[in-house]
């Protein structure tokens, strides 16, 4: 069975099959699925498919595209959703320098505030980090007794092993499967396999031979393919083993 650690079901590229999709994945391998919220309406939403599917976890929080939409109130709305059962992290939350129609001081803030939330609550974290390694890291450290995942890791080998060893885990999309991958493949080569999860990111991220198309969780089976061929392991054996990391992440028995 396969643990697809961060998929958006609740996706407007889903509208039209989305019940449908749901209900032939566990058909398809799919044994768990973790929903990140990306803002407090998304974060709703995938609780509501938590609640109708059994193998669908969520997790309710503000991606930096829209952290202007985080203040105290959001925060004390947060606390509340994280009381459901099947709530198990905060996410996605992060930094996002690429188009910066936040700006970076406003990005900043929301994802301290939603760390706090975590350091709170005692939960896990999911990390949307791009181009602001720096920054992102240095948050981090703020926060030492908050663990996660850096999801669709972008970052260098070198700060993937700085994570680690504060017990955070790196999540890996498509991206592995793309022909200019070296950078991801580097990382994923270099670091315990005990800390490695899979994604699909979906409905982006297409894993190749699908790439630019609608993504969705019955394709991360080819990163635990591509996981496995570079690690000399079977397929199988990638598929136990990041099943196994994923629950550990997400604290799930
Ligand atoms: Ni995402």
């Amino acid at each position: 069975m396969l643990f697809d650690t961060h998929a958006h079901m609740d996706d407007e590229a889903f509208d039209l099959d989305r019940e449908e999709l749901l209900a032939s994945l566990p058909g398809q391998g799919i044994g768990l699925l973790m929903n990140p919220g990306c803002s407090y309406e998304s974060s709703r939403n995938a609780i509501k498919l938590a609640e109708k599917y059994d193998y669908i976890y969520a997790a309710v929080g503000s991606h930096p595209d829209v952290a202007d939409e985080v203040d105290e109130e959001l925060i004390a709305k947060y606390r509340e959703l994280c009381k459901h059962e099947k709530v198990k992290a905060i996410g996605e939350i992060g930094l996002d320098y690429h188009y910066e129609d936040i700006p970076r001081d406003i990005q900043k803030r929301a994802f301290r505030m939603q760390m706090a939330l975590a350091a709170e609550l005692d939960l896990p974290v999911i990390v949307h980090e791009r181009e602001a390694h720096e920054d992102g890291l240095k948050i981090v450290d703020e926060f030492p007794t908050v663990k996660g995942v850096f999801h669709c890791y972008s970052g260098s080998l070198e700060m993937a092993k700085e994570l680690i060893k504060r017990g955070w885990y790196i999540g890996f999309t498509g991206v592995l499967t793309f022909k200019n991958a070296r950078k991801a493949l580097e990382v994923a080569a270099g670091i315990p396999l005990e800390r490695i999860v899979i994604e699909t990111d979906c409905p982006y991220m297409a894993p190749v031979p699908y790439r630019g198309k609608r993504n969705d969780p019955g394709k991360v089976c080819h990163m635990a393919a591509k996981l496995a061929e570079l690690r000399g392991i079977s397929p199988e054996e990638a598929r136990r083993i990041t099943m196994e990391n994923g629950k550990r992440l997400y604290r799930m028995d």
